[in-house]
């Protein structure tokens, strides 16, 4: 018998009990909504409304409840709909008439509310350490391979060498702005609705304070249609989460890219690769392309709520039950794509004399000719044209830019010296760029100290 079956005097249909339910995945909700009641019932006998000895009654049942889920010995029945109603009847059978005052100024509006926010908490924080493995996985390889020097690449062309390592650091900026995303989304989430109860709060009186503190949120959320009604806590989570899943893709790309025959700048582990049941001599990227492929489920889910959500009139409507698969599902591939590409980084080698020779093609240093003409006096902008006739005239005589004579180079930049001969070395065009945030190694060295100095505070 469904708990709110009063009024009613047919049975739910057999399509209507099937199509409504969410206990087959609303269960994962189950700590949270008993910590939840656990605090609602201990805030009623404070405030008098029902008596102590209830409320202990409730509390020991809670945790019997509790015991019973986690020892994979609970029932969860259709019939009783959601995770809410499975608990509560569950509890009434153990202990009798006080589990029927557990829902004493309390609606499943504010309930599920109050369950989501204390499961986004919690889960908040797994995706920030999922993030901080993946960083240090990312910062290890960066300090390993301090000196391998790469092409760096806009447009996928060769633009300029940079060291591997600050290629790397860049994902750790990236993912390091993604933990910073969630902290700010948790302070929006750690807000009380419950006491809210279906709409309009209560007429008992409720100390709402309390149960804010008891479950350790920070503030009461002040209106109850609000707190009742909107969803944009989880239309927030699930954009920081596709935001995480985009830096992902973006990194699993260069590792594909990376492992690619034409570049073939790092190894990987056979552990972390996977074989082709047809040829014989493939290994493949398979995590990487997983992990690229996921973002689409992880930005579909995001779109799917700003869906649901939208138009949606004030306040609770059944449309908001939608909001969780996806949640649970963006939160599951995240956690498990970061935990899986932080293993398989594990495994990663540069072959470093690829990468090195693929840096050494002297084109790469023609912005660092005209930035030296720009230091001896010659505006950037001709600069930039007379280096750019200088790389015309090589490439119409075929000749590689570092073995072009003084003689040849002066046809196209009248002010040359002799020094700017020197100019095509990757190591050296990597080591001048010392201003911040450039690829100099002790720029790198101390982007390097500057992330081992935040993780040792953590
Ligand atoms: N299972 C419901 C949900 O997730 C709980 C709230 C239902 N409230 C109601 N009045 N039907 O949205």
């Amino acid at each position: 018998m469904a708990l709110w079956s009063g009024r009613f005097s047919e049975k739910t249909d057999e399509l209507v009990a099937k199509y409504t339910e969410s206990i087959s995945y609303d269960r994962r909700l189950y700590p949270f909504d008993i910590q939840g009641s656990k605090a609602h019932a201990a805030m009623l006998a404070r405030q008098g409304i029902i008596p102590q000895a209830d409320a202990d009654a409730i509390i020991g049942g809670l945790d019997a409840v509790l015991a019973e889920i986690e020892a994979g010995k609970f029932d969860f029945k259709q019939e009783l709909e959601d995770i809410h109603m499975n608990i509560e009847s569950r509890l009434t059978e153990l202990i009798g008439q006080p589990g029927a005052r557990l829902h004493t100024g309390r609606s499943r509006n504010d309930q599920i509310a109050t369950d989501e926010r204390l499961y986004m908490r919690h889960e908040a924080e797994e995706v920030t350490a999922q993030l901080a493995k993946l960083q240090k996985a990312l910062l290890a390889l960066a300090e390993r391979h301090q000196d391998v020097i790469m092409p760096g690449f806009t447009h996928m062309q060769h633009a300029q060498p940079v060291l591997f390592a600050h290629h790397l650091l860049a994902y750790v900026e990236m993912f390091g702005r993604d933990c910073e995303r969630l902290a700010d989304c948790r302070h929006r989430i750690n807000r009380l609705p419950l006491g809210s109860g279906a709409i309009a709060g209560s007429t008992l009186p409720l100390d709402r304070n309390f149960t804010a503190d008891a479950l350790g949120f920070d503030e009461v959320l002040r209106n109850s249609m609000d707190a009742v009604g909107d969803r944009d806590y989880i239309v927030e989570f699930l954009s920081d989460l596709a935001i995480v899943a985009m830096h992902i893709s973006r990194l699993s790309e260069d590792i594909v890219i990376w492992f690619s025959q034409e570049f073939a700048f790092i190894e990987l582990g056979d552990a972390f690769t996977t074989g082709s049941s047809l040829m014989p001599q493939k290994k493949n990227p398979d995590v990487a392309e997983l992990a690229r492929g996921k973002t689409g489920r992880v930005y579909g889910h995001l779109m799917a709520m700003l869906t649901t959500m939208k138009g949606l009139p004030l306040t609770y409507n059944r449309d908001m039950q939608e909001d969780k698969e996806g949640l649970f599902d963006s939160i599951d591939t995240v956690k498990l794509s970061l935990a899986t590409l932080a293993a398989m980084l594990g495994t990663l080698k540069p072959r470093t004399e690829r990468m090195r020779q693929a840096a050494s093609d002297p084109a790469l240093m023609a912005t660092d000719l005209a930035e030296w003409l720009g230091r001896h006096g010659v505006p950037f902008r001709d600069a930039h044209r007379q280096v750019g006739r200088f790389v015309g005239f090589c490439a119409a005589n075929g000749i590689a830019l570092d073995k072009a004579t003084l003689k040849q180079m002066r046809e196209s930049i009248p002010t040359a010296q002799e020094e700017c001969l020197a100019i095509f070395d990757a190591a050296h065009s990597v080591s001048a760029r010392k201003a911040i945030g450039g690829t100099a190694s002790e720029n790198v060295k101390a982007q390097i100290e500057y992330w081992k100095g935040r993780f040792a505070r953590n």
